[in-house]
Order: C-alpha cells, then sequence, then structure tokens
C-alpha cells in the first residue's frame, strides 16, 4: 500500500533531534526554528519529558475515561497555576481541530443557539465544524458547508458590532486566534478582544480563544489572548502542550456548566498524553520559558526589523513572522538548503519562525548570522543589521 498523498514534503528524514537542533539519517545537523508547526515548546527529547513519558510507559500506558486518571487531576493543577486560570474546568481530547470542535459545540449546547462569528485568515482546523470556520475553501468540503459560520474581517470593530447588533440572539460564540498563524501572523488587537469580551457578555454569546498555535507560553504570556487582559469563556489547546505528543484540550470557564456524556473521546486525557503534557508544564515552569520566549521573540524581531529586505517584521515573544519581497521569495528554501534551518512560512510570502520556547541566545545568533548571509549572497546588498 502507498501513502496518500497529501502533503509536499522535503527531502529529509530526521532521526535524531535535541533541543532546537535535528539530525538526518546522512548526520547533518538542523537548527530547528519550525518545531514542526509550532509543536516542539519545551525543546526536542528533553530529559524530564523524556524520563516522565518512559517511566508512565512502563506503568500504564493507557486506560479509557471510565475510571479515575489522577493525573488528569495533577495536569488540571498545574496547568491552572501555569495559566493563571486556576478557577477554569479542563476536558482533554488529541489536537487542535478537535479542541475547536469541542469548544464550538459547547457553545452551541450552552446558548441552545448556532451561530458562530469567525474571522477572515483565520484557520481552526479541518474537522467539519473547526473547518467551517476556517477562512480556505480549498478545504471545505461540500458536506462541511454551512450558513451558519458568519466571517467578519480581523479586528474590524464595527462590523463586529453591526453583527451583534443585527444577529446578537443567534450567536453562540466569536472564535478567534490571539495572533493568527496559518494566516500570516495577524495579531488580534487588544481593543478589539475587549470588545469581543463586552459583546459576548452582552448579548450572551460564549468567547472561543483558539490558542491551538499562539498559546502554551509561546507569546510571552500563557495565552497570547491574556495580552487584552480580560479572559476568554473558552481556550482551545493543542500543539505546544505535548511537545509532540498528540494531547489537546480546553479550558473552560466555571459559569459553563458540564453534563454526563454532552462531551467525550477515547484516548483524550489518557495516562501516556497526561505524562507528557506534565512534563511540559513543569519544564516551562522551572526553566521559565514564558519568560525566556519573550526575551528571546524581542531580540530576534529587533534584529530581523533592521534588515531592510525584509518587511513588515511582526509577532509577539516566539511567534514572529516577516514578509519576503519576490526578488528574494526563495529565502526559506536557501535557509533550509544552504544553512540548514527549518523556518515556517505562510501563502504567499511571510516566513514564520515558531520555534522551542527554550531558544538559546546563541542560537538565535546562529540564525541572525545565517539570515544575513543568505541576503547577501542573493542580492548582494549590504544590511544595516548590527548584532
Ligand atoms: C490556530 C489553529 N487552530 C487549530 C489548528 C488545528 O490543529 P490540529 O492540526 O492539531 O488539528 C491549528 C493547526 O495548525 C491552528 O494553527
Amino acid at each position: 500500500m502507498k501513502l496518500f498523498d497529501v502533503y509536499p514534503v522535503n527531502d529529509i528524514t530526521i532521526v535524531k533531534a535535541k533541543g532546537s537542533y535535528v539530525w538526518d539519517d546522512k548526520g547533518l545537523q538542523y537548527l530547528d526554528l519550525y518545531g514542526g508547526h509550532a509543536v516542539i515548546s519545551i525543546g526536542h527529547t528533553h530529559p524530564h519529558y523524556v524520563e516522565r513519558i518512559t517511566n508512565q510507559l512502563n506503568k500504564v500506558g493507557f486506560y479509557s475515561n471510565s475510571i479515575h486518571i489522577p493525573l488528569q487531576e495533577e495536569l488540571a493543577d498545574k496547568l491552572g497555576k501555569l495559566s493563571g486560570k486556576e478557577d477554569f474546568q479542563l476536558f482533554l481530547c488529541n489536537s487542535g481541530a478537535e479542541a475547536n470542535e469541542n469548544a464550538l459545540k459547547l457553545a452551541s449546547f450552552f446558548t441552545g443557539r448556532k451561530k458562530i462569528i469567525a474571522f477572515k485568515k483565520g484557520f481552526h482546523g479541518r474537522t467539519s465544524l473547526a473547518v467551517a470556520a476556517t477562512d480556505n475553501p480549498n478545504i471545505i468540503a461540500p458536506v462541511n458547508q454551512t450558513d451558519n459560520i458568519i466571517f467578519l474581517p480581523l479586528n474590524d470593530q464595527e462590523a463586529l458590532t453591526n453583527c451583534f447588533k443585527e444577529q446578537g440572539d443567534k450567536i453562540a460564540a466569536v472564535i478567534i486566534e490571539g495572533i493568527q498563524g496559518v494566516g500570516g501572523i495577524h495579531i488580534a488587537g487588544d481593543e478589539f478582544l475587549r470588545q469581543i469580551r463586552t459583546l459576548c457578555d452582552q448579548y450572551g454569546a460564549v468567547y472561543i480563544a483558539d490558542s491551538v498555535q499562539c498559546g502554551y507560553g509561546r507569546s510571552g504570556k500563557f495565552f497570547s489572548h491574556d495580552y487584552a487582559g480580560v479572559n476568554a469563556d473558552i481556550y482551545s489547546m493543542a500543539k505546544g502542550m505535548g511537545n509532540g505528543f498528540p494531547v489537546g484540550g480546553i479550558m473552560i470557564a466555571p459559569h459553563i456548566p458540564s453534563k454526563h456524556f454532552m462531551l467525550g473521546t477515547t484516548f483524550g486525557g489518557n495516562h501516556l498524553a497526561c505524562a507528557a503534557a506534565l512534563a511540559v508544564v513543569e519544564v516551562m515552569a522551572s526553566d521559565n520559558l514564558m519568560a525566556n520566549a519573550l526575551a528571546m521573540g524581542d531580540n530576534l524581531m529587533h534584529q530581523l526589523s533592521q534588515i531592510p529586505q525584509l518587511e513588515n517584521v511582526r509577532g509577539r515573544g516566539l511567534m514572529i513572522g516577516f514578509d519576503v519581497p519576490e526578488k528574494i521569495k526563495d529565502l526559506k528554501k536557501r535557509l533550509l538548503t544552504n544553512q540548514q534551518i527549518f523556518t515556517g512560512e505562510a501563502k504567499p510570502n511571510v516566513i514564520r519562525l515558531l520555534p522551542s520556547l527554550a531558544l538559546n541566545q546563541k542560537d538565535a545568533d546562529s540564525f541572525m548570522e545565517a539570515i544575513r548571509e543568505e541576503i547577501l549572497a542573493y542580492e548582494n546588498i549590504p544590511t544595516t543589521a548590527t548584532a
């Protein structure tokens, strides 16, 4: 049997990984500023992570949610402390799409309503409702099409107010990424998020903060939505949560009650997934990774913005994007083949940096040196950047 061909792939086979580095089957070392799509949060094969999962596997790897799993309570407790949302409730699942699917369903159960406000260029996953709320017609199958999603422009306060004025009594939820990832690193403004909070309160709708990519400390705060200084009602999480182990979840505000069987999962919250997620929160707390992400991110953005060939350097913490003009548009490919550096991208011309939150100064400096060298070699135009 052959594989169903849905991804264009780089001709690279990774066989080893440590910290911010990976190695291919020929022994070539790569600096990983992509983290397998914002997934590697505490660094590859972190010793505490490997030990926590290995120990758990030697005890019990899996049992379903039909029995007590105290690791889930331990995770809820540590996650509550780290995120500052101690009074919230945790539901565990396996991926980002599943987290958003459950968040949207829960909002609809809670309000008894059907309409969802989502935003242009937003991405929420590939399952039925999550993909319907995603602004990309190419990945929405006919069966996923629904009139229940209303797409508005990001950061357009007037459009949002008008939409609530017209259909406020039908709106179950507003779903928004704090920083759009797949859409190309666009920050939801603090004022805009505060307006969402106010309108959701006024009309009885649920504010869902999709934190699958921009959450889990990547922005320098636990949730990038926290920059606005207001709470959402539901936060969806995945990617960085398991540092590569498939685990996702939603954090649910205390005023939203649970009911038996309204949500459910076979694999979600299993012993191994909890061990992986616990190792991540423990390392994030002990190694102060949110503060590191903020400092490293500020430093990188400052240096990148001094390179005249790179446009619109933007982001928060270690979720960074910049536009690459047409004449140096294969910069990402050159960084990979000439400098052995993995970066991310967004269509049509954005390079995204999504490294481990434990990125160190030496590795950030190597990246800056490499990108300057590539731009120079390419264009032969001196940059004004300073280290
Ligand atoms: C903001 C956001 N939400 C949801 C998802 C879907 O996550 P998953 O691929 O784990 O289903 C992604 C994935 O890129 C994402 O970036």
